[in-house]
């Protein structure tokens, strides 16, 4: 399992390091291995996917086990809504949308998602639309 984060101003990198795995910068992330990936991601522009994120989906999407978004409840109904979209677009479990840094309570709440999803899905099998067949 590698924590891949896609992080401007460092708040999605702080989370990410708190979850116990390997992590990868998402600019830099490739891989030919069969690898779960779990995402962390933010949203800019009124809720969108950042290019970055959208990059790294269109290569790695069959291998990403969840998604965790950072954002900022200032922005409304636009709160973390990169990690609907990506749900919706790709068909990957948005585990958690959290502010800045992430709370405690935030990353328990992560790394008790993937100690339920992360064993079953090691030998997971993706769909026949490349979807990952484990929602929640
Ligand atoms: C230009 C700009 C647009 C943003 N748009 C959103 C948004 O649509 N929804 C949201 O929840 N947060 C939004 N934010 C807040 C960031 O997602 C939030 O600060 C996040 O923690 C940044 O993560 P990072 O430090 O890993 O880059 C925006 C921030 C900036 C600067």
């Amino acid at each position: 399992m590698i924590v891949v984060y896609d992080s401007l101003t460092g708040q999605g990198k702080r989370f990410a390091d708190k979850l116990g795995y390997p992590v990868e910068d998402i600019r830099t992330f490739e891989t030919k291995a069969d690898t779960p990936l779990l995402l962390i991601t933010r949203s800019f522009n009124f809720g969108e996917v950042t290019r970055e994120a959208a990059a790294f989906l269109d290569c790695y999407h069959h291998l990403v086990i969840g998604v965790a978004v950072t954002g900022n409840r200032n922005w409304g109904a636009n709160f973390g809504a990169a990690g609907d979209k990506i749900a919706v677009t790709y068909g990957i479990p948005l585990v958690l949308k959290f502010e800045a840094s992430g709370m405690p309570e935030d990353v328990t709440k992560v790394k008790q998602w993937l100690d339920r999803h992360h064993h079953s899905n090691t030998h997971q099998r993706s769909d026949h639309h490349g979807h990952v067949q484990n929602h929640g």
